[in-house]
């Protein structure tokens, strides 16, 4: 089968508007898995199942550790094509309870020089209902899917718990981990729900609704401390993981940022590993975490899990790249493993925290 060159699509797609090529990426992933030649020719060239890589968590097969992080397939319309970017396991989402259309365009920006995006879509989604149906259809589909979980803009910040039961109570016989959103920029109020009471209250909610393991994904703008404690109440009620992070409102880190959306891709990359550092240090023996902002090269997924990452996940680096970044992150992560004289995956997550304790 003949593949032309990610750069030769690339160029064409960058002379586009990045939402409406975004929307023609998607119609692209849409119509693949229905055209088998094609769809397992990418498998064959995108997809590495080697064992070093294969995990078992939460009873599924993960068969590479490299994820599609949430927002690149909001309603779960790609999900028997992700395996053919390369990607071991996809986050869907966030879907919210109602369909809502989002923030106002433009909201999805490129900053090209900077290998980074900045959006402000807003959770534009088609609701609960519309994912559930897709879910359905996958139901043999052996592939692990986490849905991400957010509220709708309109409801009030008071009533967001009840957006959140609502969901629980929708997935709970579908997908393989549940996320919950309070870390995006582009909801009004979202982020003031990463506090201690929210956090509390809404795992007690969703312990109660579902056995799945739900996990909480924070943002990169606060402190260590902060994150910490976020991280420590989330542990303590009941969260399976910790997702750092999504993207960031540091609007200094280029001259070329809009005042409004999140960034993501290169210009996140310090600021998420750095947070990540601290709370892998903390956290990688006692839940699973999983690394995401700015994962360009094998040795940058590579450092997330010596930090102490079980999973890592990429979005904006593969608009750039293409899915053979993926390809070669994965096979990246064998060489280094290698190298270091692991024969799994599993002997290197926080491995530079048990250095350090070996050396004391
Ligand atoms: C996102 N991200 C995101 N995260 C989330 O939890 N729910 C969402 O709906 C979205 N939507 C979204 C849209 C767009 C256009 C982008 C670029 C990103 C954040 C994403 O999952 C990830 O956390 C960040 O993008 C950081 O990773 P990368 O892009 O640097 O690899």
């Amino acid at each position: 089968m003949a593949f032309f060159s990610y750069d030769t699509l690339k160029s064409l797609m960058f002379r586009l508007d990045p939402e409406n090529a975004h929307t023609l990426a998607g119609l692209g992933l849409r119509v693949l898995p229905a055209c088998p030649p094609a769809w397992n020719a990418m498998i064959d060239r995108y997809f590495v199942e080697l064992p070093e890589l294969r995990q078992n968590l939460w009873g599924r097969t993960f068969r590479n550790p490299v994820g599609l992080a949430a927002g690149f397939d909001k309603n779960g319309d790609y999900i028997r094509a992700t395996p053919a970017l390369g990607f071991g396991y996809t986050e869907i989402g966030t879907v919210t309870p109602r369909p809502q259309s989002g923030n106002p365009r433009p909201r999805l920006f490129r900053l090209v020089g900077e290998r980074s995006i900045q959006n402000a879509m807003g959770f534009n989604n088609k609701g609960s209902y519309h994912m559930i149906q897709r879910l359905k259809r996958l139901r043999f589909f052996d592939y692990p899917v986490g849905i991400n979980i957010g509220k709708n803009k309109t409801t009030p910040e008071k009533e967001a718990l009840r957006d959140y039961e609502t969901l629980f109570k929708a997935f709970r016989d579908y997908g393989t981990y549940v996320v919950i959103n309070i870390s995006s920029p582009n909801t009004p109020g979202l982020r003031d729900l990463q506090n201690e009471a929210f956090i509390r209250e809404v795992f007690r909610i969703g312990t109660g609704i579902t056995d799945k393991p739900i996990l909480l994904k924070i943002a990169p703008d606060m402190s260590e401390e902060q994150a910490l404690e976020l991280c420590r109440v989330a542990v303590e009620a009941g969260a399976a993981g910790i997702i750092p992070t999504n993207t960031t409102v540091d609007y200094a880190l280029t001259p070329h940022a809009k005042d409004f959306g999140g960034i993501s891709g290169a210009l996140l990359t310090e600021k998420s590993r750095n947070l990540f550092r601290a709370i892998g240090r903390e956290f990688h023996d006692r839940t699973l975490l999983i690394s995401v902002g700015g994962i360009d090269s094998p040795e940058e997924a590579y450092e997330r899990i010596r930090m102490g990452a079980s999973l890592v996940q990429i979005y904006s680096l593969l608009i750039y790249e293409g899915p053979a970044l993926i390809r070669r992150i994965n096979e990246g992560l064998v060489r280094l493993l290698k190298a270091d004289g692991y024969r799994h995956i599993s002997e290197a997550i926080g491995a530079e925290w048990k250095t350090m304790k070996d050396e004391r």
